[in-house]
């Protein structure tokens, strides 16, 4: 379908790659709900490695692989000699001889980078301290199923935070904007912010930054958070809590969002910090069907890139 075979980062496809990818979701969840998913994986194993913990992103590509006819071998990093020391590299290469495919959630981005120039097979970003693309394509497939289009995003929190230089990456790619209500201090890395801003350019896409999380949510239909504190960042926790702590999504700032808003979260959440329970567990929350459209992007993302 693509030149790149491999899923890093959602600014290395076209727009129409994008929207085939969230097309296929569609079409995926109505075969999926009828037993009649192709068996495009039949005889292929796909090997899925995890730095971190993870529920959405494991059990999704477990299942999509399974329906898709193929055989999910799942590595948690102390389980493989790469916690030994074994470099990334000889890993890549071994596994690249053995499975059609790697899904890796890593702790450093350059790990999925050594994955792709030395296994020879697509891999697949299963989220990166950088960025996590099939929650984005996630979101966008949400966002278009309840509102019928891909609506402005307002997201409230850490502007640096990974979900958030995805929805980024998939806005800057489709021309669409972004409102991000967080501190000064937090915005994505440098490098990755470059490469937003110049295709932002290219589509006339926008992505503001505010200060103040009313402004940034004031007549938007789609309010998003994620955790402040992400896996990895424990150690930033303090901090990052109380700089954060005017960016939560309460029900009071939701009432400045559109009367038909949802609100979004890619979960796991933490309730009392970045949004109150009244919120997450409202009529307005959106968040568990957003979590269930993780298997069908995972089904799509598989059946298109691995051959
Ligand atoms: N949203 C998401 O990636 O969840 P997990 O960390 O449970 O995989
Ligand atoms: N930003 C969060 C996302 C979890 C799915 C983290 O990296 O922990």
């Amino acid at each position: 379908m693509t030149a790149v075979n491999s899923l890093l980062c959602l600014l290395d496809f076209k727009r129409e790659e994008l929207e085939r990818f969230i097309r296929n979701a569609f079409l995926m969840k109505d075969l999926y709900k009828v037993n009649a998913v192709p068996k495009k994986l039949s005889g292929k194993s796909v090997a899925l490695i995890f730095e971190k913990p993870s529920t959405r992103t494991r059990v999704s590509m477990e299942v999509a692989i399974n329906a898709l006819g193929g055989h999910p071998i799942v590595l948690n990093k102390s389980d493989i000699q790469m916690s030994r020391g074994e470099p990334v590299e000889d890993t890549a290469r071994v596994l690249g001889r053995m499975v059609s495919a790697i899904g890796a959630r890593v702790l450093n981005h350059s790990t999925l980078e050594k994955l792709r120039d030395y296994s020879g097979v697509p891999v697949i970003n299963l989220l990166s301290d950088l960025s996590h693309p099939l929650q984005a394509l996630t979101d966008y497939m949400t966002i278009y199923e309840k509102l019928g289009r891909y609506e402005t995003v307002a997201f409230v929190g850490d502007g640096s935070d990974n979900v958030l230089v995805s929805l980024m990456a998939f806005a800057s790619v489709m021309g669409l904007r972004i409102k991000v209500a967080s501190p000064k201090d937090f915005r994505p890395r440098p490098d990755i912010w470059k490469r937003i801003e110049e295709k932002a350019e290219e589509t006339d896409a926008v992505i503001e930054f505010y200060e103040d999380p009313y402004e940034a949510v004031r007549g938007s239909r789609v309010v998003y958070t994620d955790v402040w504190v992400s896996m990895g960042q424990e150690s930033m926790a303090e901090e990052k809590r109380k700089k954060l702590k005017e960016f939560r999504v309460t029900k009071d700032l939701m009432r400045y969002a559109s009367s038909d808003a949802i609100f979004m979260h890619c979960l796991p959440a933490v309730r009392g910090e970045e949004v109150d329970a009244e919120v997450i567990d409202g009529p307005q929350s959106a968040v568990w069907d957003q979590a269930e459209n993780r298997l069908y992007t995972a089904l799509s993302v598989l059946s298109l890139l691995v051959k």
